[in-house]
């Protein structure tokens, strides 16, 4: 197993996604003689996964069954132990459009964080590509370092322990992109720049405050990026429903004969699907400030 390529079989030291409802996953890591709890009952890792396809339906020992699912960015993301606040799918897909990520890329990342944006990052330049992530707090990042190797993309990743703001990314003139996740991206812009290939490149920067984002454009145009503009994505799910309409009438279609034969009974009604808008959903959750550097 590999976050970026897909294995049929489940085997030892592989994670996978334990898939009990649309609403309920957890991640394990698959040990010989290991057990994973779940309400459906026990799950034994040498019986039910170890030599199963991945995607198989298994039934725990109170007879109920999961789904075990192969890992990947999208359900890692959902699933991953939260160190930090982390970036969502939404962001995330417009993080990686923007940026003109491909396989191959070479791209600078600050802070990495709980990794969330990274594993995604890692599956978009795989096989050929680098990413080079910067964290200053030295448990997180010797966890993600940890967890990168775990999920057999290591290769593809390097992590520095240190602060991108007085020290930068440790690499000069290589990076096709930077993204940038720290409470203040205006200080690491320089670093950014210098980080970036001589031929240019695309830069983001997330922030919840509108504040930073000023900052952070303040520091892009002085330091000569371009084509500077903020957007805010929000994600709207609509809801399927049934919903009975009822139906009209529009009188006889040639004069009645009686005064109460009509063809529609009054009180007919159509059952159909429809969607609805949510009248609650997920709000905020930062801005994205892209740039371009243009060639030197
Ligand atoms: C919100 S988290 C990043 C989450 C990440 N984007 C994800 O999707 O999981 C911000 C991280 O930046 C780190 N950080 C803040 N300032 C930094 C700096 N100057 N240099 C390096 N890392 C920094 C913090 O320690 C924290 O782990």
């Amino acid at each position: 197993m590999s976050f970026v390529e897909y294995s049929e079989f489940i085997q030892e030291g592989d994670v996978a996604i334990i898939f009990l409802g649309h609403d309920s996953m957890m991640p394990i890591k698959v040990q010989q003689g290991a057990q994973t709890q779940t309400r459906y009952g026990v799950i034994r890792h040498s019986k039910d996964l170890i030599g199963q396809r991945f995607g198989t339906k298994v039934t725990c020992s109170k007879g109920g069954w999961v789904y075990v699912l192969h890992p990947t960015p999208e359900l890692w993301t959902l699933n991953l132990p939260h160190r930090t606040q982390i970036l969502y799918t939404t962001d995330i897909a417009n993080i990686t459009m923007m940026l003109e990520l491909k396989p191959g890329s070479v791209v600078c990342e600050s802070g990495t964080g709980s990794g969330s944006l990274s594993h995604a990052i890692l599956r978009t330049i795989a096989p050929t590509g680098h990413l080079h992530t910067v964290e200053f707090h030295q448990q997180r990042a010797e966890k993600a370092a940890e967890e990168f190797r775990e999920h057999r993309v290591g290769h593809l990743v390097t992590v520095r322990n240190q602060d991108v703001c007085k020290e930068g990314f440790g690499v000069t003139g290589v990076a096709d992109a930077v993204f940038l996740d720290i409470p203040s991206p205006w200080e690491a812009i320089q670093h950014a720049k210098s980080a970036m290939k001589k031929q240019g490149g695309r830069v983001c920067s997330f922030s919840p405050c509108i504040e930073q984002v000023q900052k952070t454009c303040e520091a892009l145009a002085g330091q000569g990026f371009e084509e500077i503009s903020t957007v805010e994505v929000l994600l709207r799910v609509h809801e399927v429903r049934s919903i009975t309409l009822p139906l009209p009438d529009f009188g006889p279609d040639k004069p009645l004969e009686t005064p109460t034969d009509t063809r529609i009974p009054s009180n007919a009604s159509v059952l159909c699907k429809t969607t609805t808008p949510p009248r609650e959903m997920a709000g905020h959750t930062g801005y994205l400030t892209f740039a371009t550097k243009p060639r030197m």
